[in-house]
């Protein structure tokens, strides 16, 4: 029944008609979206990836046979038709961008017929995520999904296009390597041919860049497939992209220059965007002082207050032993808020939990000026008044604090300042706030490892200022690090890199990487560096997060063809899957987990 394309050739998209070809006669192929039978006459909304035109069927202009064809039409079958561009006979539809012309259809065929589909093929169909990704080939056929895929199609082509006018070079780096060092845990591959061996899936293609500057090809640009076995989120999958560079003779200015231009260019060409130069740049001392974290949404206010040298001598056992550890008070005041119910304030420390609070202390403001506390008993009033009057508290204002480590009092303030800004609407969703965070402190100190781990990677240059440091107060150094912040989210980051043989060797003994270990794990590039390598630096963005924030969504798997979900699986073809027996002994593969779990 199918019918083939012999002799047939699409003339246009649906769209790309206008009444400025009426009269012409055109050839239009793509999906049923409704067929409506009104006795003698047939109307068939035919869609393509560019929108929906009207077909009118009429047996006096098509004939009897053709006819039969359009009455047989249903949703989702694929169709061709031959006619002629006509004035709409019935009303305009201002709804369509074709909503004044429709094809009177001389000649049909049906390409191929469709099954009812499980969910309807339409913009925002409220079908469960689960059965959208399951039948990812229908899901990614709704109009809103399509303009989300050719928006990221633009924003790819529009950034090779400037970056290619920029002297960058575009080039492949390998998919099967050696275990890179951006701190995720790898995807390995297994090696049939080096039997116990494997390869490691890049999480990025950071130390490849670098031999490329060691190799003099000194701006390079890259759209890389990058793999990270971690924990999702709403904004994270194992398999993403980043758009990757390294430029070869730059300091940090450099490189924040070229990518400022990058970004207005994209923003400018993808969505008419006009973001205005230089943007704004904090250091992450001051990002974490006054937003709680080193991504913070700058779209509104409400920032943190450090009330620690108010609350150093308070009766609240709370607050001073908070202070006595070396952590440290601080406080939102939540404008207006004061009257928010018990069980919201709850709501919202149960939500702080999550992030390691211990408690969250609160004190409202009423009308009538006296307070309502948490703690009030274990404050004079004094104490309170200047507790108040450090936050700015007026009445009606909702006062949270967090006392403890500082690290956790961020980490805590920084998530619950996010949540209010969207449970109150405070949030302006027509900004596009980039930022962004320099100086970032080289070093991260992990309880879970017992030593400092590098916070960007290994290969990151201190600032020269702090390097005096690196004995003595090795958290104290800072590094010529930065991330590009979009609206509270990491778009990309990037430093300057060591290129410099003594900084690295003293890089990996901070790091507790013993000379061999560095040289078994990161030997070649050690090595490339002995034979002239230049200063170097890049910066890498994930592109499915700037491809979400530009086309306004908070859902990465939005912007990904076929995503994978939470438990990094896919829906739609079951992967991860078993394999033969064949295949694991080839590989030298002896799987214990099934083995074990059919035992119990
Ligand atoms: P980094 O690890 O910061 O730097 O990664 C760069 C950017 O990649 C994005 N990203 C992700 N996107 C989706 N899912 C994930 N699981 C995921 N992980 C990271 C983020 C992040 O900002 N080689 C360095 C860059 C450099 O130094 O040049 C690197 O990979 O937007
Ligand atoms: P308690 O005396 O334990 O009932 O605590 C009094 C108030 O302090 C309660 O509202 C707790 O939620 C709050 N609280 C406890 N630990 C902390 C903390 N680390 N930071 C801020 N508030 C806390």
């Amino acid at each position: 029944m199918a019918e083939s394309m012999k002799g047939w050739k699409r003339s246009h998209r649906c769209t790309e008609l206008s009444p400025a070809d009426v009269g012409s006669e055109v050839t239009v192929m793509g999906w049923v979206q409704k067929q409506r039978n009104k006795g003698g006459i047939i109307f068939v909304d035919l869609r393509d990836r560019s929108g929906i035109l009207q077909i009118i069927f009429e047996e006096s202009d098509c004939g009897a046979e053709n006819f039969a064809k359009a009455e047989k039409m249903r949703s989702e079958y694929v169709i061709a038709v031959v006619g002629k561009v006509e004035k709409r006979s019935g009303a305009v539809n201002e709804n369509l961008k074709t909503g004044e012309i429709e094809i009177r259809a001389k000649e049909t065929r049906i390409l191929s017929e469709s099954d009812t589909p499980p969910f309807p093929v339409e913009t925002d169909s409220r079908t469960k995520e689960e059965i959208r990704l399951k039948y990812r080939y229908l899901d990614l056929r709704r109009p809103d999904l399509q303009q989300k895929m050719m928006l990221r199609s633009k924003i790819v082509s529009e950034m090779r296009s400037f970056m290619a006018s920029q002297g960058f070079l575009e080039i492949e780096t390998p998919i099967l390597c050696k275990s890179t060092p951006e701190g995720a845990r790898d995807y390995l591959v297994p090696s049939r041919v080096h039997p116990g061996n494997f390869y490691a899936l890049p999480q990025s293609p950071q130390l490849y860049k670098q031999l490329l500057m060691c190799s003099g090809y000194d701006r390079y640009f890259q759209i890389a497939k990058c793999f990270r076995d971690e924990d999702l989120r709403a904004d994270r999958q194992p398999e993403f992209t980043q758009a990757d560079m390294e430029l070869s003779f730059v300091d940090v200015d450099d490189v924040i220059e070229v990518n400022e231009k990058l970004i207005q260019h994209v923003c400018r060409e993808a969505i008419g965007l006009e973001v205005s130069l230089p943007l704004p740049r904090m250091t992450w001392k001051e990002a974490m002082e006054r937003f709680g974290s080193d991504k913070p949404d700058t779209r509104f206010a409400m920032e943190l207050v450090n009330v620690s040298d108010t609350v150093k001598d308070c009766g609240f056992g709370v607050f001073t032993s908070a202070l006595e550890n070396g952590g440290s008070v601080r406080g939102l005041n939540v404008k207006g808020q004061a009257a928010m119910p018990r069980k919201k304030i709850d709501a919202l420390v149960d939500f702080t939990k999550g992030y390691g609070a211990k408690g969250l202390a609160y004190l409202s403001i009423q009308e009538d000026g006296s307070y309502k506390s948490s703690f009030s008993k274990f404050m004079t009033p004094e104490e309170l008044d200047a507790l108040v009057s450090a936050m700015q508290g007026e009445k009606g204002d909702l006062l949270l604090f967090a006392a403890d480590k500082n690290t956790i009092v961020y980490s805590v303030l920084g998530a619950l300042r996010v949540e209010l800004g969207k449970q109150l609407g405070l949030i302006d969703e027509s900004k596009f706030n980039f930022l962004w965070i320099v100086e970032f402190p080289l070093l991260e100190w992990s309880d879970e490892e017992n030593r400092f781990m590098a916070m960007h990677h290994p290969f990151t240059m201190p600032m020269e200022e702090d390097w005096q440091y690196i004995d003595s107060d090795p958290g104290r150094v800072r590094a010529k690090a930065y991330d590009i912040v979009l609206n509270g989210v990491e778009l990309g980051g990037g430093s300057v890199r060591i290129h410099q043989n003594d900084i690295q060797e003293k890089m990996f003994e901070v790091l507790g990487f013993t000379k061999e270990k560095a040289w078994e794990q990161f030997g070649f590039l050690l090595n490339a560096f002995k034979y002239g390598v230049p200063p170097h630096a890049g910066l890498a963005y994930g592109l499915d997060r700037f491809v979400m924030l530009l086309v306004g969504t908070d859902n990465i798997r939005e912007v990904i063809a076929f995503p994978k979900i939470k438990d990094a699986s896919c829906l739609m073809t079951q992967a991860p899957g078993t394999v033969d027996d064949k295949q694991l002994e080839e590989l030298h593969i002896a799987v214990t987990e099934v083995e074990k779990r059919e035992e119990e």
